[in-house]
């Protein structure tokens, strides 16, 4: 069997929430959907380019299987996750966005027989994201957030890159996201947002040696108004977000 060329092997688009991934799915040519492991993934065009659109779902565990699924059953060449965050370092505010550096799991403890958040047998605490894709992404986050209708609620909105710090939690208080800042701050960690899954994805893309990036805008402050600000955010404006840097990516590749 001769290998797929590299033009028509698609990259997966992959969002945690319908929300999400709404701006993408409506310019998405000639869709196809094909359900599998109890997800629907969209196969099509997007700004010219061959994509699969997939929900991670939420938590770890769940976006894991999804990021198996696009490599394994789909053969995608790279994958890119979208979505929205807490913003918990100094500074990351409602409304900017974040740039995947690399990826922790908050949640991880196997002390005293491995340190605290290392996992277990990889021999590493940090995932990184492919240095390559990360910049386009960035770059592509940029122009979105200078030039795009996406921003306009936020006049002051700035891109960062960094650490964000996934776990089985939605962090929904003032004290809480300190305690998580200081926490992976204080053992060298200096983490700039949370959410639920990219860290699973980062690890299975190293298993796979699939190159990975990840954006996230950032939809709430991780404290106690978190659960009114996110859903209003999703609804309002993570759609947007995600199409705007997307279609600035997509035109990169
Ligand atoms: N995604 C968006 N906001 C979040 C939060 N506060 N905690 C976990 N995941 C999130």
């Amino acid at each position: 069997m001769s290998p797929t060329p590299a033009s028509t092997t698609p990259t997966a688009i992959l969002s945690a929430l319908l929300q999400e991934q709404q701006g993408l799915m409506e310019l998405l040519h000639h869709p196809r959907k094909v359900t599998h492991a109890g997800r629907d993934f969209w196969l099509g065009d997007l700004h010219g380019r061959p994509v699969v659109l997939a929900l991670s779902k939420i938590g770890k565990v769940a976006a894991a299987t999804t990021a198996t699924a696009l490599i394994e059953r789909f053969g995608v060449r790279r994958m890119v996750f979208t979505g929205v965050a807490g913003g918990v370092g100094a500074g990351v505010n409602v409304g900017d966005i974040v740039v995947a550096s690399d990826f922790v799991q908050h949640d991880l403890d196997a002390s005293p027989l491995f340190p605290r958040y290392e996992v277990p047998l990889y021999g590493r605490t940090r995932f990184d994201t492919d240095p390559a894709l990360t910049a386009l992404l960035f770059n592509a986050a940029s122009e979105a957030l200078a030039h795009g209708q996406a921003s306009q609620a936020f006049p002051n909105a700035r891109v960062h890159q960094g650490l964000i710090a996934s776990g089985d939690r939605f962090v929904s208080g003032a004290g809480e996201s300190r305690a998580l800042h200081d926490a992976l701050t204080g053992a060298g960690h200096p983490v700039l947002a949370v959410e639920m899954e990219g860290a699973a994805v980062a690890q299975v893309c190293l298993d796979y040696g699939v190159p990975f990036a990840a954006v996230r805008t950032i939809s709430d402050r991780a404290d106690d108004s978190a659960h009114v600000d996110f859903p209003k955010f999703v609804e309002e404006v993570a759609s947007r977000y995600a199409h705007a840097i997307i279609e600035r990516l997509l035109g990169r590749l």
